[in-house]
């Protein structure tokens, strides 16, 4: 018997190859997945083989999942409870059809993950797997075994000769982090009191606004579908397109979130997050979509979105509700054609400038407040007032 773990090459998921060999005496497969988290993928090898495993699968991800994955949600405005834009939640999508595909391709019957019992992350790969091949088997280590805190994991991988990188230990950070392309979260240690400000050195991707430049910056984001195809007028595939602009998002301080949100699976949980490519990709999408799209159909988007993001955030995108809604938003992305200027300014973005040649819905010939050549008769409003208030009338009679 075989199984396929998601492997980090870290501490964790290093002693969960080793305790899958010991209690399941089975053969793992690795899987360590490149999807812009900013670490090397390659050490993952070394470290599988050490470890006696045959099957390594690493592989770079980073174009398909913002193709894919980060574009999709992003046609949709998706922020779960106001504020979180979903970078965790975004990926695992994709890992969990990773795992059931290497799962099919090496013939193990079983995949397993890092996540906790606590958490949403269980959540998202089991449903993704579950949805894509029913009779897989997940094995999670961490709802059945006893090594419950650092110490144990820590014995436990001296005894099984497992590599602690020995000094790494004492400057490793004190949070639980997730990184990809998307956003870095934080979570746990000192976090877990939620009136407990961040140390100004947890962040890494956004500089702090206060020492961002003085000086503003603009910039343009050309869509396509929805889509931005073009930076400054430069063309860039999604996943280089989502470094342009955490790299131009985060030297000006923009992306940075410190939420309490509520879990899946009941508890409140305090995350900050940078998400700075992604701030500023929202803002200007919706920039792009206000001249675009017509007035129900943006406000019918707006009352799917939160939807749409619970589901995401809680594991359903390979749902049958996920992926029809999809289609809709996808429909409705077919004329977001444009080009968004924004001014860039210590944590602070503007919306500055908005055009589309081919699809703008804005005309100025009956939106102006100057001479509109009989574009619009204001005496049509004072019919169309007196309908609408005449339920209101009737209401107020009736008192
Ligand atoms: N709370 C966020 C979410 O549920 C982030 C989770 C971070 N996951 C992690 N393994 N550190 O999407
Ligand atoms: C975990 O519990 O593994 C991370 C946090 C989460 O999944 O919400």
């Amino acid at each position: 018997n075989k199984v396929v773990l998601a492997y980090s090459g870290g501490l964790d998921t290093s002693v969960i190859l080793k305790w899958l060999q010991e209690e399941y005496g089975c053969e793992v497969v690795t899987f360590t997945a490149d999807i812009g988290q900013g670490e090397e993928v390659e050490p993952a090898r070394a470290k599988a083989q050490k470890l006696g495993v045959k099957d390594i699968y690493i592989e770079d991800l980073n174009e398909e999942f913002v193709k894919d994955y980060v574009f999709p949600m992003f046609r949709a405005n998706a922020e779960y409870e106001g504020e979180y834009l979903l970078g965790t939640s975004i990926a695992r999508p994709l890992i969990a059809k990773r795992l059931v595909e290497i799962a099919e391709e090496t013939g193990a019957q079983a995949i397993s993950h890092g996540a906790t019992g606590k958490g949403n992350d269980q959540v998202r790969f089991e449903l993704g797997a579950y949805a894509l091949k029913p009779d897989i088997k997940i094995i999670a280590p961490w709802r059945e075994w006893d090594l419950n805190s650092r110490e144990k994991l820590l014995n436990y991988a001296e005894k099984h000769d497992i590599a602690v990188e020995g000094k790494k230990k004492k400057n490793e950070a004190p949070y639980s982090m997730d990184a990809n392309l998307l956003h870095i979260s934080y979570e746990g240690g000192e976090l877990e009191d939620p009136w407990y400000e961040p140390e100004a050195d947890m962040w890494r991707r956004t500089v702090d606004p206060e020492l961002a430049p003085d000086q503003p910056e603009y910039v343009e984001i050309t869509f396509k579908k929805g889509d931005p195809v073009e930076f400054n007028g430069k063309k860039l595939s999604p996943a280089k397109m989502l470094r342009k602009l955490n790299e131009v998002a985060g030297m000006h301080g923009i992306g940075r979130a410190d939420i309490v949100e509520n879990r899946y699976v009941g508890m409140k949980s305090r995350g900050c997050y940078e998400t700075p490519g992604g701030t500023l990709l929202l803002k200007a999408h919706r920039a792009i979509e206000s001249i675009t799209l017509d007035r129900e159909l943006a406000h019918l988007k707006d009352d799917l979105m939160p939807r749409y993001a619970t589901l995401i955030y809680n594991g359903y995108w390979w749902s049958p509700e996920r992926l029809s809604m999809q289609k809709l938003i996808d429909d409705t992305q077919t004329r977001v054609n444009g080009v968004v200027r924004l001014k860039l300014f210590k944590g602070n973005m503007m919306v500055v400038g908005r055009k589309s040649e081919t699809d703008s819905l804005f005309d100025q010939s009956i939106s102006t407040f100057e001479d509109d050549k009989g574009a619009y008769d204001q005496k049509d409003a004072e019919g169309f007032i007196k309908l609408n208030a005449l339920r209101l009338r009737i209401q107020n009679k009736q008192k």
